[in-house]
């Protein structure tokens, strides 16, 4: 097999989209490198960088939004706090798939959990003066330091992957004994490297963010994906991890992207603990005359950024919502589809002499879901995601979610059933070139 596409044409393609480094370009970029040739030379990329669902949405949400606007709910501005079968189902929902109790006022519809985040840090970054700034707990989703940065708050990161278990509480509590973080954000299951903290882990997060006083964000983007348990029963054992049984100082934030396929109708469910919701703190009441954490999320944050969210979205949520914790809808069912990808997908990297980058949680092997990392011996992340694009394949740089390590993140969503042979034959010619 021929190396499908030239050095040259992929360097112009990088000229022409003005790129200077591909170890710290974006998702977006990378894509856009691999169309323009794809469009220019029609060879057929395996996309593997872009997190975007690839499955169809849930029947069940689309059924209920085309009857909430043919009932006419398009016309209606929806309440700021969400409608209230939305607000009762979430809390419903938190209840019988991860065993805690958020009481529906907190339970708050934002537009995509995207926005749950921002609103998040800008309310958790205003509560105390002496609090500005928000700790990542990385390797993370690069968007939500853009995020950061496009607010102005500082930040502070580090990667996990020398710090687990034990190792944690340190290495958090060397920045939280500053007395500057107002909040704290991970993802679980990790977006980019697929690892789960476990309970001990999250116990100390738990803990440390009470003792020292700072809003924990769980982003829980890829709910109940670690395919190792079965997370799917309603009520029944085994829960969805959550620092939520650990402290009170918590947001959860629960998107209907993934789970349910709905990324393009833009929803997702901020929860916020009841304690939080209704705590008053100094620096709003100082900017908003009064509130609590809640009312100002709600009714001063979200209010100012979008007046809510789609109307006729919270519906759809809504129904998901329900027929997941009635036991009529095993939403799990669908999206394990992207363990069996990552399956295939990692046998083959391994085959060809890549190998993981993390590879296991507290020494045991890491599910098989939506992400997985891997890296090339001698070649740092960006170089790699360099050298495999000549090969037709595309992936970003872990180098861009925080990680220190080297290696790429790749992403089952995308991949076509042809393409396994493909990415085996071209990762075949890869292996044999170096
Ligand atoms: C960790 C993480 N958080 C949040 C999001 C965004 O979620 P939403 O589509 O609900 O805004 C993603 C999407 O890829 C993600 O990976």
């Amino acid at each position: 097999m021929q190396i499908p596409v030239s050095g040259q044409i992929i360097q112009d393609a990088i000229n022409k989209l003005h790129i200077s480094n591909l170890e710290k370009a974006t998702i977006r970029e990378i894509v856009a490198v691999s169309h323009r040739i794809e469009q220019q030379i029609g060879v057929e990329f395996i996309h593997m960088e872009m997190g975007v669902p690839g499955l169809p949405p849930a029947e069940i949400g689309v059924k209920a939004e085309i009857e909430a606007l043919r009932e006419g709910k398009a016309a209606i501005y929806p309440t700021i706090d969400g409608l209230a079968s939305l607000k009762n189902e979430a809390s419903r929902f938190i209840q019988a798939f991860v065993d805690l109790n958020v009481a529906p006022e907190g339970c708050v519809p934002a537009v995509g959990s995207m926005q749950g985040t921002f609103a998040s840090f800008l309310t958790a970054c205003q509560c105390d003066t002496q609090k500005d700034t928000i700790l990542f707990i990385d390797p993370g989703f690069p968007v939500q330091k853009q995020q950061a940065t496009v607010l102005g708050y500082q930040y502070e990161s580090f990667d996990v992957y020398d710090f687990r278990g034990e190792k944690l509480r340190e290495k958090l509590e060397s920045y939280l004994k500053k007395g500057n973080i107002a909040c704290m954000i991970y993802s679980n299951p990790n977006n980019p490297a697929w690892f789960c903290l476990k309970d001990n882990e999250l116990q100390i997060i738990g803990e440390l963010a009470t003792k020292y006083d700072a809003i924990l964000l769980e982003d829980l983007a890829y709910f109940a994906m670690d395919f190792r348990k079965d997370l799917g029963k309603p009520f029944e054992a085994p829960f969805q991890a959550s620092v939520g049984r650990y402290t009170d100082n918590y947001i959860l934030l629960i998107s209907a992207s993934k789970i349910f396929s709905y990324a393009g109708q833009r929803i997702g469910i901020a929860a916020i603990s009841d304690k939080l919701y209704h705590r008053e703190y100094e620096g709003l009441t100082k900017r908003y005359g009064s509130g609590t954490f809640g009312s100002v999320f709600i009714h001063r944050i979200l209010y100012a950024l979008s007046s809510g969210t789609s109307h006729t979205a919270q519906y759809a949520l809504a129904a998901m919502f329900k027929a997941a914790s009635d036991g009529k809808f095993a939403f799990l069912e669908d999206i394990k589809e992207y363990g069996k990808r990552a399956n295939r997908l990692k046998h083959i990297f391994l085959k060809h002499g890549f190998q993981l980058v993390y590879d296991n949680d507290l020494g045991e092997e890491l599910a098989d879901g939506f992400y997985f990392t891997v890296k090339y011996p001698g070649l740092s992340g960006g170089e790699l995601v360099a050298k495999l694009l000549p090969y037709g394949v595309s992936a970003i740089s872990l180098s861009t979610t925080g990680s220190g390590q080297e290696g790429i993140r790749v992403c089952t969503s995308f991949i076509k059933d042809h393409q396994y042979d493909l990415l085996d034959e071209r990762l075949a010619v890869f292996h044999s070139n170096r």
